[in-house]
């Protein structure tokens, strides 16, 4: 059956991830080989509601396969219902909601369907748009790999072999200077990133949100691994890991946010405890945004071009606002807005968390 989708509109909302650029090629270029022209969106709904947008062919979907980042553009502080419009006379922004400005402006470009490459935020922007009648599609983005409904996000095995890396190669410091060497990975307050990465290392002690911890376990572990092993330590600890009746510590609130709290500084928390407890040099080293950042694995380039054209083909058989999800190794669509404003957390008995606890790793509870 012929298709009636004349144009398409791409962006990608919330943080950055490795497979963006994958997933924008697999995307643009499924749609120009079926004679369907391509909107680029820029920076994520702030670009929609600005009206900011380039035309996509094949020369600007050359080349970007092995990119990192998002040559579109992204936001993740920029919502179409509270869009900060400036700051009034005593410096208070001021906000509006813009969603009649992004429909006009899908309008304007003609766009049959929207695609949107996010995560749960973005997903949650996308809601108003779908109830006042643009067909969106969702694909979806993360490195902290939370995105309700599906195994698997875009971005997440890149970030877990840097994690796993960064782990590694704390291992030789740790082992020369007999120290405990605490590394702070991303992933909000879920704990998969930590929790492959710390696998995928042979971190001794893996400290993620699902399970609070008790600081006392960890120094009892870490003293005990001194005498009685070779003496030093390596903990992958999550952001949004905290001590039990403790809380996730938080290093900055953007109000305007779809995700307001920026969480990070448990790392450091956990490290100065370690040491004024136990008497051992402990370090600590914060990984930030080089988890996002260069070049996604072979296995991000192969997820995001199969996400990619699977949500393709939904909209060529006239199926919106769906999300492609990975489901026990199938291809399925969710409905988008089961998606939006929820989050996937490591169960407590996930296979991994047993594995890693079988060859003895302290997750502090
Ligand atoms: O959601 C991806 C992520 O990298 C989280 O792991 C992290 O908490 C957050 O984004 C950081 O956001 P920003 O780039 O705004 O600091």
């Amino acid at each position: 059956m012929a298709t009636t989708i004349k144009r398409i509109g791409i962006l990608t909302g919330g943080g950055d991830c490795p497979g963006l650029n994958a997933a924008i090629r697999g995307l643009g270029k499924a749609a120009l080989f079926k004679g369907i022209e391509v909107v680029g969106i820029q920076d994520g709904y702030q670009g929609l509601i600005e009206n900011r947008t380039v035309e996509l062919g094949l020369d600007e979907l050359s080349g970007i396969l092995t990119r990192g980042g998002t040559i579109l553009g992204t936001n993740n502080k920029c919502s179409p219902e509270k869009y900060h419009e400036g700051n009034d006379q005593t410096g208070k922004p001021i906000y509006s909601n813009a969603v009649d400005r992004c429909m006009a402006n899908a309008q304007e470009h003609e766009l049959d369907v929207l695609f949107v490459i996010g995560g749960d935020g973005t997903f949650t922007c996308t809601k108003p748009l779908v109830e006042a009648g643009l067909p969106c599609l969702g694909v979806p983005k993360t490195i902290d790999n939370d995105i309700y409904g599906t195994d698997l996000t875009i971005g997440f095995t890149t970030a877990t072999r840097i994690g796993t890396m960064a782990l590694d190669r704390l291992h030789s410091t740790g082992d020369s200077h007999h120290r405990v060497m605490v590394c702070e990975l991303m992933g909000r307050n879920s704990g998969w990133l930590t929790l492959a990465s710390g696998l995928a290392s042979g971190s001794d002690v893996i400290l993620i949100p699902e399970i609070p911890f008790d600081i006392d376990n960890i120094c009892l572990f870490v003293d005990g691994r001194r005498t009685e092993q070779s003496g030093f330590s390596i903990i992958a600890c999550a952001e949004g890991a905290r001590a039990i009746n403790g809380k996730q510590v938080v290093s900055q609130h953007i109000d305007a946010s779809p995700d307001p709290i920026r969480l990070g500084g448990i790392g450091r928390q956990v490290a100065y405890e370690i040491e004024l407890r136990t008497g051992i040099e402990t370090r600590t080293t914060t990984l930030g945004h080089i988890q996002r950042g260069g070049e996604p694995a072979a296995t991000d380039r192969v997820v995001a071009t199969t996400f990619a054209t699977a949500a393709f083909e939904l909209a060529l058989d006239g199926k919106y606002n769906k999300m492609v999800a990975l489901n026990n190794g199938h291809m399925e669509a969710i409905n988008i807005l089961e998606a939006a404003g929820k989050q996937r957390l490591v169960p407590k008995d996930h296979r991994f968390i047993r594995a890693a606890k079988s060859v003895r790793t302290c997750f502090g509870d």
